[in-house]
């Protein structure tokens, strides 16, 4: 078996991509472990995890490193924070879910994981966790709402640094299930740009997640 490293943090073995357990020994979804050479890495599910299916489907930037401050929007159970928290490992994440089920969950991951902040909060709302959360080199939203380009965007005002970067996945079916999912993805890339964001990339989450496009954003300034 080889190891060869994709992006800074993400490992691919054979036909999958890993990252490197920050807690050997500990799963945290079910995930398949791996040794190697005295490092154990947790297999990253494109079917779980958007960010992944994201990667597998030629994501060029990848803003992640092992210093990148983060802010998570709709951590849900932390599956895919769990990842970032591997390649983030000398940093933090800090996770916003509003569902108080969902959070129970988080916050026990939290408590393995100490890069993981947990935050119960809307992220609708940013002014509500501005006084728990620091600037930050990378936001990630994944909250499959209606008015998810808005809260992105509301939430990279205030919190990420100038040359910061943004990931949005859109679902196209969470803003309208009536309209062609291509008309969609084009209404909201134009909110970004209206909105004074530069869209660097696009990446079609397909076959693994159905009607579903990422956005790589930064500021257009
Ligand atoms: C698709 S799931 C996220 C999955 C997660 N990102 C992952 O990959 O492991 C969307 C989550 O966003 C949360 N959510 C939706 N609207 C939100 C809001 N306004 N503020 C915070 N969380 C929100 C939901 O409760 C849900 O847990």
């Amino acid at each position: 078996m080889e190891i060869e490293e994709s992006f800074s943090g993400v490992y691919i073995i054979e036909d999958h991509i890993a990252t490197e357990n920050l807690k050997p020994s500990i799963k945290v979804y079910g995930e398949k472990l791996v040794d190697f050479e005295g490092k154990e890495y947790r297999i990253w599910d494109p079917r779980r995890s958007k960010l992944a299916a994201a990667i597998l489907k030629g994501l060029k930037r990848f803003p992640f490193h092992e210093d990148s401050k983060v802010l998570y929007l709709g951590a849900s159970a932390g599956t895919t924070p769990s990842h970032i928290s591997d390649i983030a490992r000398n940093s933090l994440v800090y996770c916003v879910e509003f569902s108080p089920r969902m959070m129970r969950e988080l916050v026990d991951l939290c408590k393995v994981r100490e890069n993981l902040i947990p935050i119960l909060g809307d992220a609708t709302k940013p002014k509500n966790y501005l006084n728990l959360v620091e600037k930050v080199d990378v936001l990630y939203c994944d909250v499959a709402q209606a008015k998810q380009s808005e809260l992105f965007m509301d939430n990279m005002r205030l919190f990420l640094k100038p040359e910061g970067i943004g990931i949005i996945t859109v679902k196209a079916r969470s803003i309208d299930v009536t309209q062609n999912p291509k008309k969609i993805f084009r209404e909201e890339e134009s909110k970004l740009k209206t909105g004074g964001f530069r869209v660097l990339e696009r990446v079609k989450l397909e076959p693994y997640e159905k009607d579903h496009m990422a956005f790589v954003c930064e500021f257009a300034f």
